[in-house]
């Protein structure tokens, strides 16, 4: 996307919370992008960014060849905000000194406001003591000609130097986490005071520059787009249709394995309420016949995967003369990582998405939510017109109630799975608790127990149940519900649900679980 006029570019040297620098930052209503810093240079020429964060890093500046500040950047007569690393990394590359330190600050900590400055203003004074997040191990010994102190802490005699005339500055701690209470009104005096930026990035903004540059870049052709239930396509299925009206198609591939009442909530909504051309395809007999007798969830989720792509692709043959493939992709999954642990990751999970599609399909892409957070693509949603309750949804999985069923997925178990699930969720509705979750769910296990109901004996199968909090599903904490409210659940789904007898709560954070059960 040609990026908006006032833009923060954030060089990344590998920290883990990286993404939440963005986030802050256009929670500030300031567009910002995130760039490795190995292509910094290039990515500084091309953003010509107003204002520069340099990130934290697991690496150590005193080591001679860690990652740098591309010397353009240095060179340049612009506003930098340098964070843990960063702040180590700029003294080392501007005339200061980092050394390694056997005292290591980890948590909270309590830092000493000892002077004023503009990165500062309004939110802490001299003289006061504060609360941040402190993540480092070295320790910065002499600071560059031209900086101050402005706040020390017992491990960093340098927690935050200024330089107001350049207007750069540097903070041991991390103003993007919330375990520093005042570092999201640090990062917006950053973009307001010193950069001298306005808040001129919008979700209306959004919308508008997107529908120009989507009509541009498809003209008169024909677009596909894969509704998967989700809100991720749905929105970017909606801003399309404003953009280009007709010429979309969704087509929708019922695999079986989604929730009670989400087909028809997903068709409804798009035919009926936007009228939007779309293709509801029942594939439940292919995807029930190819998983019969697979019980491993890696199997699974590669047949799951495999099927959809097929079936997608012999509906779009069937439309025929499509250029376009549109996808719901967002900003994390395009943001480059950067590592340090050399070798690639281990794969805990293979996700089934339609990557494979578009090469074998010969189409384009139009990914119109690229530049987009989670809780951006909601808001544009809303905007929209989406309804509410729809865009506010749990995060489901591509292969749905598959990797909820342990062992061999029935049409049955999918059956009785939906039932449960729905108990569940319904409570959870009715008790106020929805959006406090970040996803919750039932599963339905293989095993059998023995209960007694009325007066008979009864052995039928587990359902475990599932809620966790999280900010991007990458780790999560298990919510903690009132055990009446687990209680009456449990009662409501063995008395409601035939076929399960005994229900389980989960108490596994991520890690060392996972969110889904497979
Ligand atoms: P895990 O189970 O890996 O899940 O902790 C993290 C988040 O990802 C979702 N998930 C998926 N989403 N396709 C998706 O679109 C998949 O194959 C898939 N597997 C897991 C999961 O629901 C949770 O939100």
């Amino acid at each position: 996307m040609s990026h908006p006029e006032e833009t923060v570019l954030i060089l990344d040297f590998g920290s883990q919370v990286t993404q939440l620098i963005a986030r802050r930052v256009r929670e500030a209503g300031v567009y910002s992008e995130i760039v490795p810093f190995a292509k910094g240079g290039e990515a500084f020429e091309r953003l010509r960014p107003r204002a520069v964060i340099l990130s934290g890093s697991p690496a150590s500046a005193a080591d001679a060849d860690s990652p740098r500040v591309p010397e353009a950047v240095l060179a340049a007569d612009v506003p930098i905000l340098a964070i843990c690393y960063g702040e180590q990394v700029l003294c080392e590359q501007t005339g200061g000194k980092v050394l390694p330190s056997g005292h290591r600050e980890f948590g909270r900590a309590g830092i000493d406001i000892v002077d004023d400055c503009l990165l500062f203003e309004g939110v802490w004074a001299k003289g006061e003591r504060r609360e941040v997040w402190m993540s480092h191990g070295d320790r910065i010994d002499s600071i560059p000609p031209g900086y101050r102190a402005v706040a020390v802490s017992d491990g960093a005699p340098f927690a935050a130097i200024a330089d107001d005339v350049q207007r750069r500055y540097g903070v041991q701690f991390h103003p993007e986490v919330v375990h520093t209470p005042e570092g999201a009104a640090l990062l917006a005096n950053f973009v307001y005071k010193v950069a001298g930026m306005s808040a001129s990035w919008s979700m209306a903004g959004f919308r508008a520059a997107k529908i120009a540059e989507i009509r541009a870049q498809v003209g008169s052709e024909r677009v596909l787009c894969g509704l998967s239930g989700g809100v991720d396509s749905a929105v970017a299925a909606v801003l399309i249709h404003e953009a280009i009206g007709d010429q979309l198609t969704c087509v929708f591939v019922d695999h079986g394995l989604l929730r009670q009442g989400e087909a028809e909530q997903v068709v409804g909504l798009f035919r009926e309420h936007y009228h939007i051309p779309l293709v509801h395809v029942d594939a439940s007999e292919t995807f029930m016949a190819g998983l019969a007798g697979v019980t491993d969830p890696e199997a699974k989720r590669k047949f799951i995967g495999g099927a959809f792509i097929d079936v997608f692709e012999a509906e779009a043959k069937k439309i025929g003369g499509v250029r376009f493939l549109a996808q719901g992709t967002l900003y994390p999954d395009v943001i480059e990582s950067v590592s340090f642990t050399g070798g690639p990751s281990v794969t805990i999970k293979s996700h089934h998405n339609v990557g494979g599609l578009p090469a074998r399909m010969n189409m384009a892409l139009v990914e119109p939510l690229r530049e987009l957070f989670k809780d951006e693509v909601r808001r544009l949603g809303v905007e929209l017109g989406l309804p509410p309750a729809f865009v506010g949804r749990h995060p489901f999985p591509g292969p749905g109630l598959a990797i909820r069923i342990p062992g061999e997925v029935t049409r049955e178990a999918c059956d009785t799975l939906r039932k449960a699930d729905a108990i569940y969720l319904d409570e959870i509705r009715k008790a106020g608790l929805y959006d406090a979750i970040w996803q919750a769910f039932a599963v339905l296990l293989p095993v059998r127990t023995v209960g007694v109901m009325g007066d008979g004996r009864t052995y039928e199968k587990v359902c475990g149940l599932r809620a966790v909090t999280s900010v991007d599903g990458m780790t999560a904490d298990v919510f903690p519900f009132e055990s009446a409210f687990l209680s009456r659940v449990a009662t409501r789904i063995v008395n409601e649900v035939q076929g399960i007898n005994r229900v389980v709560y989960d108490y596994t954070s991520k890690p060392p679980g996972t969110i889904e059960w497979e």
